[in-house]
């Protein structure tokens, strides 16, 4: 069954996961389902936690992984996030799980995840993924990955995948956050509102203004 293909590797990610240390701070109860209003003007490190009598099995259930994302776009692929926005009985687990389709040549662009390491499984096609270590040394690690590989991006580097097979490419990636966050590279520096102001971009990527006001112009 495709359906069984494709829940083992969720529910391996998932576990493996949340064996190790999970970087959101550990629940202080069985759960803490989140309560759905962005309207609250009190904020938490997380949601607040809805009355567990009132809990239910949909609380921790989302359905439709199995559906391919719609690729269409400039960079040819699309995340589908499964977080706590999702499964609100994600709150305080410190732990969340995204579908990464990938188009022929396809790019997840270099981004980061603020608050969560990463571990990957293809499930098909081939990927070529790589991390960037912190300033000390930017050293690049990188592997071409082929169906059943995994590997691991640590919380908060640089890191991309970029689709080298001849086909479509899927991934499902386990996160140590029910929050990761991502912050796409090009997008932030080039894409910003307001923009950036060309002189930090000029001297920071030493390059001239048309480049610069070339690239703010594509985001
Ligand atoms: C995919 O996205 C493109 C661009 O936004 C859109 O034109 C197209 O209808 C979408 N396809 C599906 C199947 O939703
Ligand atoms: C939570 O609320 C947002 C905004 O109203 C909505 O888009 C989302 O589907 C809701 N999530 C759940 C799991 O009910």
């Amino acid at each position: 069954m495709k359906a069984v293909q494709i829940l083992l590797p969720i529910v391996l990610l998932a576990l493996a996961s949340s064996l190790a240390s999970a970087y959101d701070p550990s629940p202080l109860q069985d759960f803490c389902v989140a309560i759905n209003d962005t309207k609250n003007g009190v904020f938490v490190n997380g949601k607040f936690c809805k009355d567990p009598k009132l809990a239910n099995a949909n609380d921790f259930f989302f359905k439709g992984l199995n559906k391919p994302g719609n690729t269409s776009n400039a960079v040819g692929s699309r995340v589908t996030q499964v977080n706590v926005q999702q499964i609100l009985g994600l709150n305080t687990l410190g732990v969340s799980l995204a579908r990464i389709d990938f188009a022929p040549k396809g790019l997840n662009p270099p981004h980061i995840h603020p608050r969560a390491s990463e571990i990957l499984v293809v499930e098909e096609g081939t990927l070529y993924v790589g991390f960037v270590t912190s300033n000390t040394e930017n050293r690049l690690f990188t592997k071409v990955l082929k169906k059943g590989d995994v590997f691991v991006f640590p919380i908060g580097l640089i890191h991309f995948q970029l689709n080298v097979g001849d086909g479509n490419a899927v991934a499902f990636a386990g996160l140590s956050s029910q929050n990761p966050g991502v912050i796409t590279i090009a997008n932030a520096v080039f894409g910003s509102n307001p923009p950036i102001s060309p002189d930090v971009l000029t001297k920071a990527f030493q390059v001239d203004k048309n480049v610069v006001n070339y690239l703010q112009k594509q985001f």
